[in-house]
């Protein structure tokens, strides 16, 4: 069968990778890809980000199954515009992606299903949220209502910082956050404390499978600290979710998210991501949903993969996730991203990019693997090509070595003003 992966990350190269070693695929496109899609001749770059041309190009090119990695295409509905074709596809409906694109719908969602998250108020007006902010004390949390790529966060730590992070949001929209039909509006929550884990899971709407946990690192600089970004390393499976945990979590959140998104009939199929604030009594509070696999998660994560991604998969479109159990390698899984120059506010584009693995590294089976995530091929070159570049994936024996053969496989790898973590993994080899 011929499967397309939408989205151009590296979530989606590990997507594309992965299904790409299934005997059941004949082809696997990749709409747009990158540098890193291009360079494996199992997988064909699709220059089409455009919802209906997608839809028209799995119609015509007879494609038998799709996946969505990224939260936009989501938002525009290409899960609704290929089902209206008869497409077999992976991921949420637009109106069920609204639990990643509006936070509003999500808080309201959780607050009416009793799903634990952090207390909170929806603001349009610039002087009522300021009030409240006052009202409420630092720390404090601002959050840009609508779809920012992990950056219309402000986790105030002062009153000042709370009301220059409502002023940009609301007034000046600084971060470009894509806004919802009703404009710019923020929601203004109670600071959670504890440490985050990621909890993805598949689901038909119905039958639900959890992945394996897995931990991200959101701030640019080591030991936590610097801007928020998208993520710059993770790795699997996350020690703090604990069997305890994990039961609580599937109880609590993700069961209940599940059935309540089919009362109000919206069923949710596709990945759903559940960051979590795990306190230090081990409750699990909602920090946010994604409709998506993570990134960087998705590539450790399905590093550690081991049953056949497009069966998976297909369980999933067909609503057969009852019938599955999935296999994972018990090694730890470890991503470093290494981002480009002036990320994340404003990332440099064409830095040529050396000492990168050959391309068949690709094919072989071996305990790493770079993903590529914003880079493009320029005449034979591989060049920078957005705000996170690649993500070095290894597996160990534990979370230290996984990490000491991350760095290993990275270190060859440069490019102009390149910026890593030296630090991805530390809350559990401390522990
Ligand atoms: P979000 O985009 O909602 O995931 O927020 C980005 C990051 O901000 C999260 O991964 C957390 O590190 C932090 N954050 C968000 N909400 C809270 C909260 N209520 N309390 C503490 N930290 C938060
Ligand atoms: N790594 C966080 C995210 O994908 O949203």
């Amino acid at each position: 069968m011929k499967v397309l992966v939408i989205g151009g990350g590296g979530r989606e190269h590990a997507l594309a990778w992965k299904l790409a070693q299934s005997p059941k695929v004949q082809q696997v496109l990749v709409a747009p890809g990158n540098g890193g899609t291009a360079l494996d001749n199992r997988l064909h770059n699709v220059a089409l980000t455009d919802v209906q041309a997608l839809a028209d190009h799995a119609l015509a090119h007879k494609i038998g199954l799709t996946v969505v990695g990224p939260e936009a295409p989501l938002a525009a509905g290409v899960v609704d515009a290929f089902r209206a074709k008869g497409l077999r596809i992976v991921g949420p409906t637009k109106a069920a992606a609204q639990l990643e694109s509006s936070k509003a719908f999500a808080k309201d969602f959780m607050r009416r299903h009793g799903i634990p998250t952090a207390a909170y108020e929806t603001f349009d007006d610039a002087a009522a949220a300021h009030a409240y902010v006052e009202r409420q004390g630092a720390p404090i949390v601002i959050k840009a209502d609508g779809l920012a790529a992990g950056k219309g966060v402000v986790v105030a730590a002062t009153l000042a910082e709370a009301h220059e992070a409502i002023d940009f949001m609301l007034l000046d929209n600084r971060l470009g956050v894509q806004h919802n039909a009703e404009g710019a509006r923020v929601v203004i929550e109670e600071f959670l404390a504890g440490e985050e884990a990621s909890f993805i899971v598949l689901t038909d709407g119905r039958s639900v499978v959890p992945l394996a946990t897995s931990q991200d690192h959101k701030r640019l600089l080591d030991g936590d600290r610097g801007p928020n970004t998208g993520g710059m390393g993770a790795y699997s499976p996350a020690p703090v979710v604990t069997p305890n945990v994990h039961a609580k979590v599937m109880h609590e959140i993700v069961q209940p998210t599940i059935a309540g998104m089919l009362r109000d009939g919206m069923p949710f199929t596709g990945f759903l991501y559940a960051g979590l604030m795990i306190d230090a009594q081990g409750r699990p509070k909602t920090v946010e949903f994604n409709a998506r696999l993570g990134d960087p998660e998705a590539e450790v994560i399905l590093m550690r993969l081991k049953s056949d991604l497009f069966d998976v998969l297909m369980h999933a479109a067909e609503g057969t996730l009852d019938k599955l159990e999935l296999q994972w390698d018990r090694r730890t899984a470890l991503g470093v991203v290494m981002a480009a120059y002036g990320y994340p506010l404003n990332p440099r584009k064409g830095d040529a990019i050396t000492g990168l693995p050959p391309a068949a590294h690709a094919h072989a089976e071996t305990d790493h693997m770079v993903f590529h995530a914003g880079t493009a091929m320029v005449d034979g070159q591989v060049v920078t090509a957005g705000g996170r570049v690649l993500c070095v994936t290894a597996l160990g024996e534990s979370v230290k070595t996984a990490q000491q053969r991350a760095y290993e496989v990275l270190q060859p790898i440069a490019f102009d003003g390149a910026q890593w973590r030296g630090d991805i993994g530390y809350r559990a080899i401390k522990r």
